[in-house]
């Protein structure tokens, strides 16, 4: 049995390996509970045996909607592989203890002060509101560690079924779709 996310983390690696800056990053399409769409860029931040990990501000546009519809689906795109992952599943707030262990350990100072000074998604007269309140920030933190916000942290998506689409040429592209049944993974071929 092949579990695709073995070789997502796969895919991540050969992007990094062919200069791709960003391999890890992903669209993520969330959705209100009456089901209308967003979507938008964020890192995935670990692949498990059946999860992929991000990181955002729980009361940002898309920390809401996970909120009220844990529905999510996710895209990455490697132009450099000519490959794409899809995944689709549904996305929990990590424990705390693992958002503090990701703040303290991978975020540097500056990012960790730029959680507390920007309310993400919310509206702003212009950037010197933030700017003004990472100032005060770092007064407030000085000489100290900067904890994480209850407000930010970190979501699980627990992945139900993934496509690994691979470029081929006259337009014969390779789609293996992957649903997940327990732990078990069963494999279809779709049609271009
Ligand atoms: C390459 C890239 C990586 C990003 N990574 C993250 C991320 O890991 N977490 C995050 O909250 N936002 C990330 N962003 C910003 C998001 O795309 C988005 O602007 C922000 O999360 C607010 O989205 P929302 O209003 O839909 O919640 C990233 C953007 C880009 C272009």
């Amino acid at each position: 049995m092949t579990n695709p996310l073995h070789i997502l983390t796969t895919w991540i690696d050969d992007a990094r390996d062919a200069g791709d800056d960003d391999p890890s990053a992903m669209a993520l399409a969330t959705a209100t509970r009456a089901g209308l769409p967003s979507c938008r860029i964020v890192l995935c931040r670990g692949v498990g045996e059946r999860s992929v990990r991000f990181f955002t501000n729980y009361e940002s546009r898309k920390g809401v909607d996970l909120g009220e519809n844990s529905a999510v689906a996710a895209t990455f795109y490697w132009r450099s592989l000519a490959r794409q992952a899809r995944l689709e599943g549904i996305a929990a707030q990590l424990p705390t203890s693992d958002s503090d262990a990701y703040f303290l350990e991978h975020r540097p100072r500056g990012h960790r002060l730029q959680s507390w000074a920007s309310r993400q998604s919310a509206p702003i007269a212009s950037l010197d509101e933030v700017r003004l309140r990472y100032t005060e920030f770092e007064k407030r933190f000085e000489g100290q560690i900067v904890p994480r916000p209850d407000y930010w942290g970190g979501f699980e998506i627990i992945v139900d079924t993934v496509e690994l689409w691979t470029s081929g040429s006259d337009r014969l592209h390779e789609r293996r779709y992957f649903k997940r049944e327990g732990d078990s993974w069963l494999e279809s071929l779709l049609s271009p």
